[in-house]
């Protein structure tokens, strides 16, 4: 429970609207419990003598007690309540906050729904407690301290008796609330299983229908749905216990209050109007007792729930600024150069590259070929540190990139990823998505008509305002390939790293694009890496990754007069393309 008081500084920053509301908790209880002591004091009025006036003069001040303790009870919702949406607000934001700073890795390792869980159900568990938790157990105590002294005031026997079961109460409801739950979380586990598999099949659609897997798919989710179903019934069958075992012990309090509180009347210990407060007095007692059983369920849980939030939170940073970043860095000129430099991606993990040295002078291009699977995008990946190396260095400047602050480094890195990913929004929020002039028309078409998009767009009925994904329209393959390549110029990058970015995108035009980015790359250093020996040919320096490290390096014509694995490649593609076209 020592975790819960992590929280007190989401409290602190609230206290004034908290200690109003403990306050109006505090005026709220206090007029009500005046109400059935007038009551009792009407009763025995009535008992005595009638009076017509003396009625309606309590009625009115009841009236009075109710609405000034109703209009409290509505405050204190506007306080505590309000603060624990303020509080829910600010946890999340935090919880966002961090989960954008984690690297790359963790994302690969998590899964979303997991993340997902911990954004709604944990941070939902802790708001319970941050507001309804505080708020109840605050009013049960007092309400409960209140109306027990004044019972014992008027009666302590009878006192005792009828509230001999109402702990029995608050137990069974800590106990069922536990059950249900349980139950809940089974259920709501089943209902993450089931939209990640309706997500799946809608994006998987095309290949469910190519291999004619409705019916298998429509089984497999009757399963999953029916499982869920049980659940929901496991549920409410505890649930279910519920009413009758509250009307039961209620009822138990109420039949001791009649036969104890009855006898007491008959020998004059006690008022009728004593009986009616006493029954006023139990009803309002019964929230509470219920509230207890409830509250400790909640701490439970978001103690529970925070454990698992904290979890996240301790997740380390493996990317980021050290103490050793030079924030007078605030460009960088674009010589790149690998030091020994070795990666894997984890531990027990083969190395994927071992003491690779490359450099690659300021407005150079460096080509990378080399069979798939060799660590291409594994090496470009170091540049822009979603990855750290292993071991070695890799240097920017001469500067080790470690010390360049991160958005420096990565504001100057314009990178068409091998596997494209766009945004449902227009193509213009695409492309300019790294611009922060988010309307900068004549950048839009600049970018665009290097990546030869302009004709593609020009057939669109919105043009650049077209809304791609779900909502919009699908890009062909070629398309989202040269979106993406616009959204990297678009940047105005020193270093252009461009992993397997033609690979959808025919020769053609292919070679259209690489003589217009010529110009574009004219005093930028640019990393090429393909499959294609026509896309690399013209670079400054080639080299072959393979096996982990470089097994090949130079000009085109030097690597053709290796005879090596470059050589190959070339060869095998230069007979495909006859092939082609004699076929
Ligand atoms: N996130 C990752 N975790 C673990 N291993 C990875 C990860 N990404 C890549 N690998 C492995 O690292 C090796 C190099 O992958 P990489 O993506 O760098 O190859 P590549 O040369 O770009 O291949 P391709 O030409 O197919 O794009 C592969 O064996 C791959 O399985
Ligand atoms: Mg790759």
């Amino acid at each position: 429970m020592k975790r819960l008081f992590t929280l007190n500084k989401y409290f602190r920053r609230n206290k004034g609207r908290l200690s109003l509301g403990i306050l109006f908790i505090l005026i709220s209880d206090f007029t009500q419990v005046f109400i059935p002591l007038v009551l009792k004091d009407s009763i025995d009025a009535l008992h005595a003598n009638a009076n017509k006036d003396l009625i309606i003069r309590y009625a009115i001040i009841i009236f009075a007690l109710a609405v000034v303790s109703g209009f409290f009870r509505y405050m204190i919702r506007q306080t505590i309540i309000v603060v624990s949406r303020k509080i829910e607000f600010d946890l999340r934001q935090d919880f966002w906050t961090h989960l954008l700073k984690l690297s790359h890795r963790y994302f690969q390792n998590t899964s979303t729904g997991d993340i997902m869980a911990h954004a709604t159900n944990d941070i939902a568990a802790v708001r319970m407690y941050v507001g309804p938790a505080v708020m109840y157990s605050i009013d049960t105590t007092i309400k409960f301290l209140i109306v027990i002294t004044i019972m014992l005031s008027i009666n302590a026997t009878l006192t005792a008796t009828i509230l001999l079961p109402l702990p029995i109460l608050s137990f069974f409801v800590y106990k069922l609330s536990k059950k249900i739950h349980k139950k809940f979380t089974l259920i709501q586990e089943k209902f993450s299983d089931i939209t990640t598999m309706a997500q799946e099949n809608f994006s998987g659609i095309r290949i469910i229908k190519s291999y004619v897997r409705e019916a298998f798919e429509i089984e497999t989710f009757a399963k999953e749905s029916s499982e869920y179903r049980k659940r929901n019934m496991d549920k409410i069958k505890i649930q279910a216990l519920f009413m009758p075992l509250l009307f039961l012990i209620t009822g138990t309090s109420i039949i001791l209050l009649i036969l104890v509180g009855g006898n007491m009347v008959i020998n004059n210990q006690l008022t009728l109007g004593d009986i009616a407060a006493f029954l006023f007095f139990l009803g309002m007692l019964i929230w509470p007792t219920i509230a207890f059983g409830w509250v400790a369920n909640i701490i439970q849980q978001a103690d529970a729930s925070l454990k698992r939030l904290q979890k996240i939170y301790d997740e380390e940073i493996e990317i980021k600024e050290s103490k050793e970043t030079d924030n007078s860095i605030k460009e960088i000129d674009g010589t790149i150069k690998f030091e020994n430099v070795s990666f894997k991606y984890g531990d027990e993990l083969p190395e994927v590259l071992s003491k690779v040295n490359i450099e690659i002078p300021k407005g150079s291009t460096l080509a990378i070929v080399g069979h798939t699977g060799v660590g291409k995008t594994s090496l470009v990946n170091l540049i822009s540190r979603l990855f750290d190396t292993t071991s070695g260095n890799v240097l920017i400047d001469g500067k080790n990139i470690k010390l360049i602050p991160l958005d420096v480094l990565r504001k100057n890195i314009g990178m068409v990823p091998q596997e494209t990913f766009l945004f449902s929004e227009t193509l213009e929020k695409n492309i300019l998505y790294g611009v922060e002039n988010l309307d900068d028309k004549l950048l839009l078409n600049r970018v665009a008509e290097i990546s030869q998009l302009n004709k593609d767009v020009s057939q669109f009925a919105d043009k650049y305002n077209t809304v791609l994904g779900e909502r919009g329209i699908t890009l062909s393959g070629g398309q989202k390939q040269r979106t993406s390549l616009a959204r990297a110029l678009a940047i105005n990058p020193k270093i252009l790293i461009l992993d397997d970015s033609f690979s959808a995108v025919d020769t053609k035009t292919e070679e259209e694009i690489l003589i217009n980015l010529k110009e574009f790359m004219k005093d930028r250093t640019s990393i090429i890496i393909s499959h294609r020996i026509s896309t690399v040919k013209d670079a400054d320096n080639i080299i072959v990754l393979d096996n982990g490290v470089i097994a090949e390096q130079g000009k085109h014509n030097e690597l053709l007069e290796l005879g090596g694995i470059y050589y190959d490649i070339h060869y095998k593609q230069l007979l495909e393309e006859e092939l082609q076209r004699e076929g």
